[in-house]
């Protein structure tokens, strides 16, 4: 399977923060954004990953976390010229995807929880595609899953003004081997912009559409604006600080999945300057 990481788009609400700074690499706490979704497909034992990015924001990137070898992993840069909607991922990469499955995942968005893994192992191996859904408050700021009887879904309506429903859909979605062959199939929505869930409506007309919804003992946070960027770095400080364990470190996850080698990853670590970070790993290691 491969897995997608969508960091392009403006991030204007985060406007200065995003005026010379691509938003997926502002600091969530004690890291840069970018890496809790990657540890997510790390999590899902995927090592085959494309990094979508402006092209002003690809060598920032590449100095963050390379070709991926360090960890075990193999990344590829892709570059996306205007932010033209989600599925757009999926022309952009078509080429890398070829006949595989691949999991998506937005660059800004966060997920926590015990048994994450599971839920994704179980979802791997659906047939069609997979969403996640997760109560909100707000629903008018998400893509939205009207649900009837027997939890089948009805409808996905992106952003409704109006929702009886509050269970969004998450930024995390699972597609078979056909996604960039109904992605090619989609219009320009009134926005103008390719709407995933025009994309996800394809798998639940043809009845291949899964979903799985995210309890709430799941943490699920996103960072689109001021207020939700320092809520979620702080979520993270008070979990970190708890436990003494860190969220998101891909170090740690790269050597406890045995992506790489004790070896290898203390001379990764041999690199980084002596901070609490590298303490960190040093640690785990030693364990
Ligand atoms: C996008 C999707 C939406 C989804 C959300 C999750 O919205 O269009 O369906 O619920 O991500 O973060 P955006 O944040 O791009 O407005």
């Amino acid at each position: 399977m491969k897995g997608i990481i969508l960091a392009g788009g403006l991030g204007k609400r985060l406007f200065p923060l995003t005026r010379n700074l691509s938003k997926q690499i502002l600091p969530i706490y004690d890291k840069p954004m970018i890496y809790y979704p990657l540890s997510v497909l790390m999590l899902a034992n995927i090592k085959d990953i494309a990094i979508i990015v402006k092209k002003e924001d690809y060598k920032m990137f590449n100095e963050l976390l390379g070709n991926g070898s360090s960890l075990g992993i193999k990344i590829k840069y892709f570059i996306q010229k205007r932010p033209n909607g989600l599925p757009e991922a999926f022309l952009i990469c078509k080429n890398f995807i070829k006949k595989k499955k691949v999991m998506l995942i937005l660059g800004d968005n966060i997920f926590y929880s015990n048994g994450i893994v599971e839920i994704l192992d179980k979802a791997k191996k659906n047939e069609g595609a997979t969403i996640f859904s997760y109560q909100v408050k707000d629903p008018s700021r998400f893509g939205i899953l009207n649900l009837k009887a027997k939890n089948k879904i009805s409808s996905i309506i992106e952003k409704p003004k109006n929702s009886k429903s509050n269970l969004a859909i998450t930024g995390m979605y699972f597609f078979d081997e056909n996604v960039s062959k109904y992605t090619d199939e989609l219009n320009f929505s009134k926005r103008g912009e390719l709407e995933i869930v025009d994309l996800i409506n394809i798998y639940l007309k043809k009845k291949k559409l899964n979903h799985s919804r995210l309890g709430r003992g799941f943490a699920w946070l996103d960072t689109g604006n001021f207020e939700s960027l320092l809520e979620a770095g702080k979520f993270i400080e008070i979990i970190e600080k708890r436990q003494g364990l860190k969220i998101g470190c891909i170090e740690e996850i790269a050597f406890k999945k045995n992506f790489i080698t004790k070896k290898q990853t203390e001379d990764l670590i041999n690199s980084f300057p002596e901070s609490d970070y590298k303490n960190y790993i040093r640690k785990i290691l030693n364990e």
